[in-house]
């Protein structure tokens, strides 16, 4: 099953996506790996996993549409039938998320619709929440916004630093992002009318 994953930093969910493949866990094949930063860590994990790699710099773009086109012709070069956002700190075109539609999963640090965008662990620190976590959603063009596939949660404790509970939040990630990967790569995770159905049930 074909799969691209873009990333734009340290790659720890295309790790957890590499080794439960190669743990028969989860029977993708990925094509490639592209970062729109060269130092990107990830790249050097997909290197040694023997995965083709793209660094896509977007500052050598005019425009946001100019990247999102040569990013999506290079992603296509791969014929994916599943494009995977791992930590892929880009803005997406409308153009390009329309492109993707149904076959484009994000996975977004907060218990969505909560704490869209940036800074989510402190953010929910500083608001008092009793808990917070982790969303696999399907990818539209408003930030964040697309229909949730499956969330992880966990407890804020008194002494919670941003950095401890992006440890905890890391830990679901890696359980939950090769699991949606995985119902998606074998029919069972689809996007119907903007829904995220799962066997059948929204
Ligand atoms: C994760 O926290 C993910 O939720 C967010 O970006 C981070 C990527 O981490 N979208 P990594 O590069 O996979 O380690």
């Amino acid at each position: 099953f074909p799969v691209v994953v873009l990333i734009s930093g340290s790659g720890s969910n295309l790790q957890a996506l590499i080794d439960q493949s190669l743990q028969g866990n989860l029977d993708i094949d990925i094509k490639a790996v592209v970062s729109n930063k060269a130092s990107a860590y990830g790249l050097e994990r997909a290197n040694n996993a023997g995965i083709a790699t793209h660094a896509l710099d977007h500052k050598q773009f005019e425009s946001r549409e100019a990247f999102d086109q040569a990013l999506m012709a290079l992603i296509d070069q791969y014929q994916p039938k599943l494009v995977v956002l791992a930590g892929f700190m880009r803005i997406l075109t409308e153009e390009f998320t329309r492109h993707y539609e149904g076959r484009m999963l994000n996975i977004h640090p907060s218990l969505l619709p909560k704490y869209k965008g940036l800074n989510t662990h402190q953010r929910a620190i500083d608001a008092g929440e009793a808990e917070h976590g982790v969303s696999v959603h399907f990818v539209t063009s408003e930030l964040d916004a697309g229909s949730v596939v499956l969330q992880a949660s966990t407890e804020i404790s008194s002494d919670e630093t941003a950095d401890s509970l992006a440890q905890k939040v890391h830990a679901l990630e890696h359980i939950i992002y090769p699991l949606s990967v995985k119902w998606f790569s074998s029919g069972r995770l689809t996007l119907e009318n903007g829904q995220a159905v799962l066997d059948g049930e929204p």
